[in-house]
């Protein structure tokens, strides 16, 4: 079993890495294999919506200067899906967003059935608001987007603060285990015949017609 923790910061080791941190503990006393990356702080494209990634076998982004095309491969291999992001604005980071929008218009369809979880950290507020912008690329994908015993954040400017945050680490820390238990549950699932539910995609109406 192995899980992709994206970290939206351009803070390698910052609030968002130390929330992230504590899931990470947590899988590993599960069992789980953890691939990490990192938007950092490296320019990243928008999307320009050229469609090249519907003619890619690889379900990649035309550009490949970003961490967009490793994000699409370690998110097509693994069997669950954790995004991180600390608060700008009441909202995803940019980078962070700019990297989702390429990812699940590229290869949305093929994380289809993937628990997914969002988690984020903020000094303050609009964390509610940045774990709905991030689940709603899930919730579009056929993710199945799971819980914890609060919304998964935390709060701090420096991860020594995030430290303090007691109750958003265990709730991080119930979100790991939430996310192994049903990642084992469609695994064993799938092992005994509960194949992957068929997915109707013919009709395409825009609201114009
Ligand atoms: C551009 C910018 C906008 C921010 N907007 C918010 C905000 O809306 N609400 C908030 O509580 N904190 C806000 N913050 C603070 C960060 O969300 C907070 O410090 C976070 O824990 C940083 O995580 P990181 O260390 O992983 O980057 C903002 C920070 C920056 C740089």
């Amino acid at each position: 079993m192995e899980v992709l923790l994206l970290n939206g910061s351009p803070h390698a080791h910052g609030c968002t890495a130390r929330a992230l941190e504590e899931m990470k503990k947590e899988f590993a006393e599960n069992g789980v294999e953890v691939t990490e990356l990192q938007v950092g702080n490296n320019p990243v494209r928008g999307c320009i919506a050229c469609g090249s990634c519907a003619r890619s076998p690889e379900h990649h982004c035309v550009f490949s200067d970003d961490v967009t095309n490793q994000v699409i491969d370690a998110a097509q291999r693994a069997d669950g899906l954790v995004v991180g992001s600390p608060v700008y604005y009441a909202s995803p980071n940019g980078a962070l967003a700019a990297v989702l929008d390429r990812t699940f218009y590229a290869a949305g369809r093929e994380l289809g059935f993937k628990p997914a979880a969002s988690i984020c950290s903020a000094r303050r507020a609009g964390t509610t608001a940045t774990l709905e912008a991030i689940n709603k690329y899930f919730l579009m994908s056929n993710m199945l987007v799971v819980g914890s015993t609060y919304w998964a954040m935390v709060h701090g400017t420096t991860p020594e603060e995030v430290d303090q945050d007691k109750e958003g680490l265990q709730t991080l820390r119930n979100l790991a285990r939430n996310m192994t238990w049903t990642m084992d549950c469609l695994n064993a699932g799938e092992g005994i015949g509960f194949d992957k539910p068929f997915v109707e995609r013919s009709a395409k109406t825009n609201f114009v017609r």
